[in-house]
């Protein structure tokens, strides 16, 4: 009864705290709608992305990853260009579901963790993923890099959309990469950004403006 009913209250907020924190992304307010609705970012990691997009919006936003937290994502740039990069077909036709009119690009990384440090040192070109040209052609100007998964060597790794970030990233604009406590993400953020570039470092989360 009692995982039921917080089942119940779950979903009677998701939706009212994602529209109140697109509004105002306070900590207290954010530590709820990621608890309601199953985001895995910090309220501290969200805080510091919105912050930044709530001056930008509306604006052209790129996230590598389908997650819990998308329905928050568009609705803070309701009035922007929102796009989601994700290589789980089926995840990916759920989160559709969950947020109609949610534009999901399904990609294939064909890249293995286990390959990184190759990957770090050889050139450039091989880290280039296949992408829509509508994807490709744009400038964006913030970008969230939560994907794909790379907590094992067997996952496809986050070489290529570190990579792919730096290389679709308007001049100007704000890129933001989660999981940097691992090295993988670690050396490829150092690798394609400067430290210059890094704004600040939350948690987990590392915040970069380009050039
Ligand atoms: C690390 S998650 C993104 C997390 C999100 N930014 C958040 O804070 O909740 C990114 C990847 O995990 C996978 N994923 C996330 N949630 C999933 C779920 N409930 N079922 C299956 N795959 C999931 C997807 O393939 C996605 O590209």
């Amino acid at each position: 009864v009692a995982a039921a009913l917080k089942g119940l209250r779950n979903r009677l907020l998701a939706r009212p705290t994602v529209a109140l924190c697109a509004r105002w992304p306070a900590q207290r307010a954010l530590r709820t709608m990621r608890r309601v609705n199953g985001i895995q970012l910090s309220a501290a990691e969200l805080r510091v992305i919105a912050r930044v997009l709530k001056r930008r919006v509306p604006c052209r936003l790129l996230v590598f990853g389908c997650g819990n937290d998308a329905a928050f994502w568009l609705r803070v740039n309701a009035r922007g260009r929102t796009e989601f990069i994700e290589d789980d077909a089926a995840w990916a036709q759920e989160c559709m579901r969950r947020n109609p009119g949610m534009v999901v690009h399904l990609v294939s990384y064909d890249s293995q963790r286990s390959q990184w440090r190759a990957l770090l040192h050889g050139p450039a070109e091989d880290l280039a993923m296949t992408l829509p040209e509508s994807i490709a052609a744009t400038r964006w100007d913030a970008i969230l890099v939560d994907a794909p998964a790379g907590w094992s060597d067997a996952t496809p790794g986050r070489m290529k959309s570190i990579f792919t970030a730096c290389r679709l990233a308007a001049a100007g604009a704000d890129v933001f990469v989660h999981d940097c406590d691992r090295e993988v993400e670690r050396a490829f953020c150092d690798r394609f950004f400067t430290p210059r570039q890094r704004v600040t470092e939350v948690g987990r989360l590392r915040h970069y403006r380009t050039d």
